[in-house]
């Protein structure tokens, strides 16, 4: 054993079905039990800082109890996103019963290189773009990585600004990277901070917009969505706001220095959640959205009922099945007429109705006709072409359909197969979907995918939003929905990889 190893646990006092945390002075270690053997790992989630005790160990794997970052008991290896990478190791063994762990990290192991003078280029700097380039490195490859895109120097998580940003809790500026930005010079990735204007999929050829162009071997197109405005009268009015990227959020922040009164365009994930930080200003907030339930078509109708009063609770108003008919005001919106003729003031509108991909510059395959691109389960488009995120209609394992899923995790998880297949791995895509929503300092957990389920069978207090529900779909669990059941979920995400009957998911939950 090393001298400077620490005792840190008994071994007979370490559960097999959870981590557990220890402390060697200031450093947080997660020690996991495996079988007679312990593995010690650092305890917060590489991700965004979850304490990984409070997760599940299933499978052979660690999974996070907050967004599902998934990693290899054995090793800590990553094996699903969020986290960009695995966990840190620390040396760990057994005397007499004792656990004693190093307070020293081990160094990660260092991966063959392979193939050094191909060119890889990944249009998309966001959440997909970022998994990719790390991942091409994660699956050896060792040429060229241009990552081209413009939307922020270093890609960064959307996913707070409709949570935080919007909510005053974190200024734009603050919205967290996704890695650190010395990893381009630490994993020579290229970073042009210029967008993809075309890409020709048969000549291998993407021309940029400061004039250069990239000749790849092989690319990967995640350019996500661009929301859509309405097409009414008025809608080019100042103050009528859209939100993808971190100076829209911005520009809304500003816009409610000055706001008493907003209109929500949209009872969408993103409609809803900027109601939420809406209301923690203050600010008096009407949702207008064309459907009877928000979330109906999704969670069925019980839950979307759920989040409507939630929401009426904290004071925001709904105008359901209205649609906007025209915008007014004096060079900035001061009201928005519905199409049953109400009027209704407002300083600010933001509008949450969807987005369409952005695709437009991609020629040499067929899109969709929504601009998506068809991806076969590797995450092919076409030789030397991929897809990832938004932008991919993919097919779920055992589903015979394509379609798009619009999720930072989904779109991490495509990225993942598609860049081990640029390196010449042979994956497909086994994922199990993960969406996360927040509302009223709630966060809500929704795994797998199920459109209008048959029925939904709720264990626990729905009205409380302390539940697991599960979407059940031709008999079978489609989906689950859940809020402040973290271990619960942490353990569907791993067995769902399977198609389980009710009582089997309600098993797997319990561990
Ligand atoms: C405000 C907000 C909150 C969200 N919250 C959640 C959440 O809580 N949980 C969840 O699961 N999902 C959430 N989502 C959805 C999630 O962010 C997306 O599904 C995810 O970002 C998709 O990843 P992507 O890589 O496909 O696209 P993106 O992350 O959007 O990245 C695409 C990048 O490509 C860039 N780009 C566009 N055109 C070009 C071009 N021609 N050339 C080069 N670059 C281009 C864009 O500027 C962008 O930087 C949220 C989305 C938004 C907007
Ligand atoms: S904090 Fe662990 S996956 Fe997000």
């Amino acid at each position: 054993m090393q001298s400077s190893m620490e005792k840190v646990a008994r071994l007979a006092d370490l559960p097999l079905q959870r981590g557990t945390r220890v402390k060697i002075g200031e450093t947080p270690i997660l020690l996991v039990r495996d079988g007679d053997a312990v593995h010690a790992y650092t305890a917060d989630c590489p991700h965004a800082g979850a304490p990984l005790e409070k997760g599940a160990l299933c499978h052979g794997r660690i999974v996070c109890p907050w967004h599902k970052g998934t990693f290899e008991i054995s090793d800590g290896s990553l094996v699903e996103p969020p986290a960009l990478h695995g966990l840190t190791r620390y040396a760990s063994t057994i005397e007499d019963g004792d656990v004693y762990v190093s307070p020293e990290p081990l160094e990660p192991d260092a991966r063959a290189p392979a193939g050094g003078t191909a060119t890889m280029l990944v249009a998309g700097a966001g959440a997909a773009g970022a998994a990719a380039c790390v991942t091409l490195r994660e699956a050896g490859f060792d040429g060229r990585i241009v990552l081209a895109g413009t939307d922020a120097s270093v890609p960064y998580d959307r996913t707070a600004l409709s949570k935080f940003v919007l909510a005053g809790d974190m200024p734009p500026g603050d919205v967290p990277p996704l890695f650190d930005p010395a990893l381009f010079s630490a994993q020579r990735i290229e970073r042009v901070e210029s967008d993809v204007v075309a890409l020709d999929a048969s000549k291998r050829r993407a021309q940029l917009a400061n004039g250069t162009a990239v000749d790849y071997d092989a690319a990967l197109v995640c350019t996500g969505g661009t929301p859509q405005p309405l097409d009414v009268p008025g809608a080019k009015l100042a103050n009528i706001h859209l939100l993808r990227n971190r100076d829209d959020a911005s520009g809304i922040v500003d816009a409610l220095k000055h706001c008493r009164r907003a209109v929500i365009v949209g009872a969408s994930f993103i409609g809803l959640e900027a109601a939420s930080c809406l209301r923690k200003r203050n600010i008096e907030t009407i949702v207008v959205a064309p459907q009877k339930v928000p979330f109906a078509k999704q969670f069925g109708e019980r839950i979307g009922v759920m989040f409507k009063q939630l929401h009426e609770h904290n004071g925001v108003s709904f105008r359901m099945e209205r649609n906007v008919a025209a915008f007014e005001g004096d060079g900035a919106v001061q009201t928005v007429v519905l199409d049953d003729g109400e009027h209704i003031a407002a300083d600010v509108v933001i509008v949450g109705t969807g987005v369409k991909p952005a695709t437009s510059f991609v020629s040499g395959i067929a899109l969709a006709d929504d601009g998506g691109i068809d991806v076969d389960s590797g995450m092919r488009a076409a030789p030397g072409l991929f897809a990832a995120g938004d932008v991919a209609r993919f097919t779920l394992p055992r589903a015979q359909t394509r379609l798009r899923i619009e999720h930072w995790r989904v779109a991490q998880q495509h990225a993942r197969v598609a860049a081990y297949n640029m390196a010449g791995a042979s994956r497909v895509y086994e994922g199990v979907p993960y969406f996360w929503t927040y509302h009223f300092g709630k966060r809500f957990d929704y795994l797998g995918h199920v459109t209008e389920p048959d029925d939904v069978v709720i264990d626990g207090d729905l009205d409380a939003q302390q539940f697991v529900a599960y979407l059940l779909k031709d008999g079978k669990v489609g989906a689950v929905v859940a809020c402040e059941r973290e271990d619960q979920t942490a353990r569907l995400a791993e067995a769902m990889r399977e198609t389980l009957t009710l009582d089997a998911a309600r098993e797997a939950a319990k561990g």
